[in-house]
């Protein structure tokens, strides 16, 4: 078997975990903010959590790409903008934007690092070793330009979605509110919705299996997350707008 073909046969082991983990989650919420009241173990400042859990994202994929990768692809080069961008905000900005998010399990930062490790070796390796971005020409297809429109409103409705839901506390303080602005009229978390938009463009600007298990995995683990967060609201606000759908404006 070549280093390939191995690794083809892990990344595809991986994209058919996402599912299982995903059923996992709709039964047990990963136990971090509304959602991680109970025992969970020690917890650490909401700011440094997000920090230390979204870092090896914004690191790992890059690094490899760029000891490994064809930095003069201008594909690679798109992508590895495009990550940045939304690693930059998810590593840096957003938790020092962060008001009050609720105190982060170890546990949760534990697994996110590990995941966050996990898909950008599979990132860094495939898409610069087994499975090259394509080149120059393939700007003259119309899928990379769609991706990118996705990846960019996908972006543009996560920012908005998070910015809504930090308004909705003063600073220093905590609890929570029906969010009634922008996409939260349509659904219970444009922010999850956004992101699964985002990472769906990536992978289509990517086209490549690396490309698709990320997105599959953004799935797994936001969908379940979505339907858990829309039951939460239902049941925690008899005024709960009643046409509003968890993630799927008038679907689901
Ligand atoms: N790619 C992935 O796999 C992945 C996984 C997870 C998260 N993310 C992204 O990371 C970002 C944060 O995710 P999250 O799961 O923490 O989102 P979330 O549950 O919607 O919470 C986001 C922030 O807003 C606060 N908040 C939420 N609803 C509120 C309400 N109704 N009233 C007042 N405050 C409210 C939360 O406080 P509390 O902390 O106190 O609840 C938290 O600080 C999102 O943009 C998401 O897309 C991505």
């Amino acid at each position: 078997m070549s280093e390939k073909d191995l690794f083809q046969g892990t990344l595809l082991a991986w994209i058919g975990l996402a599912p299982i983990i995903a059923l996992v989650l709709l039964k047990i919420a990963a136990p971090y903010g509304r959602h991680g009241k109970g025992k969970v173990g020690p917890r650490i400042p909401a700011r440094l959590g997000w920090f230390l859990m979204e870092l090896p994202a914004l690191v790992v994929f890059p690094v490899l790409a760029a000891i490994r990768g064809d930095l003069g692809s201008p594909v690679l080069i798109l992508l590895l903008a495009m990550w940045v961008l939304h690693y930059g905000n998810r590593a840096v900005v957003y938790p020092w934007r962060l008001r009050a998010g609720s105190p982060m399990p170890v546990v949760i930062l534990l697994s996110g690092m590990t995941f966050n490790v996990i898909n950008g070796t599979f990132l860094g390796l495939g898409l610069s070793l087994f499975d090259s971005p394509r080149g120059l020409e393939w700007f003259a297809d119309p899928r990379p330009w769609l991706g990118l429109a996705l990846f960019l409103g996908g972006f543009a409705m996560n920012l908005n979605a998070d910015a809504i839901l930090r308004g909705l506390r003063k600073a220093g303080q905590g609890g929570y509110s029906i969010p009634r602005a922008g996409f939260y009229r349509f659904v219970s978390c444009p922010n999850y919705l956004g992101e699964i938009v985002e990472w769906t463009g990536w992978a289509i600007v990517a086209w490549s299996l690396p490309g698709l298990a990320f997105a599959v995995w953004t799935v797994a683990n936001l969908l379940p997350r979505a339907l858990t967060h829309h039951q939460w609201y239902r049941r925690t606000f008899p005024d709960y707008p009643a046409q509003r759908k968890a993630i799927l404006p008038f679907l689901l």
